[in-house]
């Protein structure tokens, strides 16, 4: 018989499970747990008993038999940005299909911010944390070690060995987007660039420098720093329109700075993209949705979230010892921004 909530609800306890399931409360705790040796087949009668009787594990008294708060932090730089939560919901997916609640941290781009995360994350009883950040540094992975709290870092890395990391061949995919501008027949190529300190906005920058660096054309001034939001990208276009009125192609850091790139063009009167070519970099949902849409590196967002969790799972769960270091592949996917008519492509 279960046991009435106030309210005419139903609370469903360990024991009502244990009973339906025919096994002794131990072994339901053993499947929640995930802990000490069970059959496939019991854990499947566990489940389907669990299932059936909508019973949710209380938080609480599991946290308190094996000091787990199943509570991981992914401290992310923004919001505003549709790259995050893209990742943040396979980062979610994971955690939920392994009983961990996500809890997210907006640092707003701010070392400030980061550090205070950082110090109330170590007191709050947190069982890992997936960093996405350039404001971390070597001092917080000691700090977060000390506390035995494990972590994973995605995307914006640190070069440490405290952590596993997870990125992308950034100067690989910079040399893709700048060489389809060339083969498209781009004379003359601009870069927006993000902030020179981001590590991965650096890659990018050396990326394209490799394909237009010993161009007799090329200088600093065809290169523009813009912050990775829309905003910055729009201005930092225009100033590339009235220093270089003949630029034909731009690859910007990221697609939200292609996607005001795209805006100064129109008001600029530069057709996309026989006038002016635009590539992105990440192939966020939103670049498919633009008029056009946008050619993009095509960072696999989704898959780095799911394996950042996978990680820090078996980091948390004591299964994994050694840190590992990720550095994925990413494509370029061609859309109309830089679909040129035949005539003015160059012989491939
Ligand atoms: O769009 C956000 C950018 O910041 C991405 O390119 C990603 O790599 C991140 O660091």
């Amino acid at each position: 018989m279960v046991n009435r909530l106030h309210g005419g609800g139903v609370l469903v306890t360990i024991r009502d499970v244990a009973k339906e399931a025919g096994v002794s409360t131990a072994t339901v705790s053993r499947v929640i747990n995930n802990k000490g040796k069970i059959t496939k087949e019991t854990q499947a009668i566990v489940e389907r008993a669990i299932k059936d009787l909508s019973y949710t594990p209380n938080v609480l008294a599991r946290s308190l038999s094996n000091r787990k708060s199943y509570a991981v932090a992914f401290i992310v730089p923004t919001i505003t940005n549709p790259f995050f939560p893209e990742m943040a919901r396979a980062v979610e997916d994971v955690a939920r299909d392994n009983g961990y609640n996500i809890l997210l941290c907006n640092t707003d781009d701010k070392r400030e911010r980061f550090a205070e995360y950082i110090t109330s994350l170590t007191s709050q009883f947190v069982d890992g944390i997936i960093v996405n950040s350039h404001n971390m540094e070597k001092s917080d992975l000691e700090a977060l070690q000390k506390h035995n709290i494990p972590v994973v870092m995605i995307d914006r890395v640190l070069d440490s060995d405290l952590a596993t990391s997870i990125a992308v061949k950034n100067r690989e995919g910079a040399r893709m987007a700048t060489e389809h501008l060339v083969e498209i027949g781009c004379e003359r190529i601009a870069h927006i660039s993000g902030m020179e300190e981001e590590w991965n906005s650096a890659q990018r920058m050396w990326g394209y420098r490799d394909v237009v660096g010993d161009l007799p054309w090329f200088d600093q001034s065809w290169i523009g720093k813009a912050a990775f939001n829309v905003h910055s990208g729009y201005q930092v276009a225009k100033e590339i329109f009235s220093r270089h009125p003949e630029v034909d192609g731009i690859f910007c850091a990221n697609d939200l700075i292609a996607i005001g790139t795209v805006k100064a063009a129109y008001e600029w009167g530069k057709k996309i993209p026989n006038d002016l070519a635009i590539v992105g970099f990440d192939g966020i949902n939103m670049s498919e949705q633009t008029v056009p849409s946008l050619t993009t590196v095509l960072q696999p967002i989704y898959d780095m979230g799911q394996l950042a969790m996978e990680e820090l799972i078996k980091k948390m769960e004591d299964k994994e010892e050694k840190p590992k270091k990720y550095v994925l592949d990413v494509d370029l996917l061609i859309r109309e921004s830089t679909m040129r008519s035949s005539t003015l492509q160059k012989d491939i």
